[in-house]
């Protein structure tokens, strides 16, 4: 049957309608949140629409995202390692995906084209809001990884003045060369730095569940007590970091935020509706990492 046939034959099946059909792809793709998420929100809003998890290997991704495309799916989620080979997939892209080199949200139009998103540092600055945080004018991320890129990027776009720190200055560098703003500081000298901040952002996988982790209440006790912690891991939920900022009575932001808030444009794109974070949605997720 050729592909004209399968898709009318299956529209016959769907005479109301057929579901808007959305899936998160990477590889290899063990457990991924990304359907909790957005099944919620169908359900939550009487959307009648499915977001299936669909692993996809390497050197099948340019191939299974048009499939997936001339199927009708009004996009994709795209994670490791597939970030960059979306970026280059992707006809059209934001300016957050150019800022973050990478793409993390697929959204094919009717006209065939495909729009590629970043959404990660967007889904950072909305969680820091929706925590009641005011950004503050002097922010330092530890690390220069994948995770650091675009959340460095969306701190430089809403004015901050950023410092990178990250064990290999040479990354740092690299990404303050790319992104065209903020410093690089020292890994050994960014403790002693810490009180002229007022933002600190973890993105290196210190502190991650099976990772090593840093003496993070010796380093605080350097910081003032106005400085806002946030650790963009969230397994575990409350990151040694996190716990030494309670510890130290320092307001801390975890990395669930940053996950429910990227998946955002995303929904909005492909299923029409504006989604809300609400308690249930971060209580489900909660469950599944406890
Ligand atoms: P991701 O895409 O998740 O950011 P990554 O590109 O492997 O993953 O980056 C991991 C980050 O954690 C890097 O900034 C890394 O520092 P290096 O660039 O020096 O490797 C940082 N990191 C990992 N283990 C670390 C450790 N023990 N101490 C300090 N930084 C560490």
């Amino acid at each position: 049957m050729n592909l004209a046939d399968a898709k009318a034959e299956l529209a016959a099946l769907f005479p109301q309608g057929q579901p808007i059909l959305a899936a998160v792809t990477g590889w290899p793709l063990a457990y991924t949140r990304s359907p909790i998420l957005h099944n919620y929100w169908c359900a939550a809003y009487g959307i009648d629409g499915l977001y299936l998890r669909l692993p996809l290997a390497p050197e099948r991704f340019e191939t299974g995202v048009h499939a997936l495309q001339a199927l009708g799916f009004a996009g994709l989620n795209v994670t490791i390692p597939h970030k960059e080979a979306a970026y280059s997939l992707a006809g059209r892209h934001t300016h957050q995906a150019r800022r973050a080199g990478a793409v993390n949200t697929l959204v094919f139009s009717p006209d065939g084209t495909i729009l590629g998103d970043c959404t990660d540092g967007t889904g950072y600055l909305d969680s820091l809001d929706q925590a009641g945080i005011t950004l503050p004018r002097k922010t330092l991320v530890l690390g220069a990884g994948g995770a650091s890129r675009a959340v460095c990027a969306a701190l430089l776009d809403a004015g901050c003045d950023l410092a990178i720190a990250n064990r290999t200055r040479s990354r740092a560098q690299s990404l303050v060369e790319a992104l065209g703003g903020g410093t690089v500081l020292d890994w050994q000298e960014w403790p002693e730095a810490l009180a002229s901040f007022g933002l600190l952002t973890n993105t290196t996988s210190l502190g991650m569940a099976g990772q090593e982790t840093h003496d993070w209440a010796a380093t605080l006790a350097l910081a003032s007590s106005d400085l806002v912690v946030s650790d963009i891991v969230y397994m575990p939920l409350e990151t040694p970091l996190l716990a030494a900022a309670r510890a130290r009575g320092l307001k801390g932001v975890d990395g669930l935020g940053m996950l429910i808030n990227q998946a955002r444009p995303g929904f909005a794109a492909w299923f029409g509706h504006e989604p809300q974070v609400d308690d249930t949605l971060r209580a489900r997720l909660i469950e599944t990492i406890d």
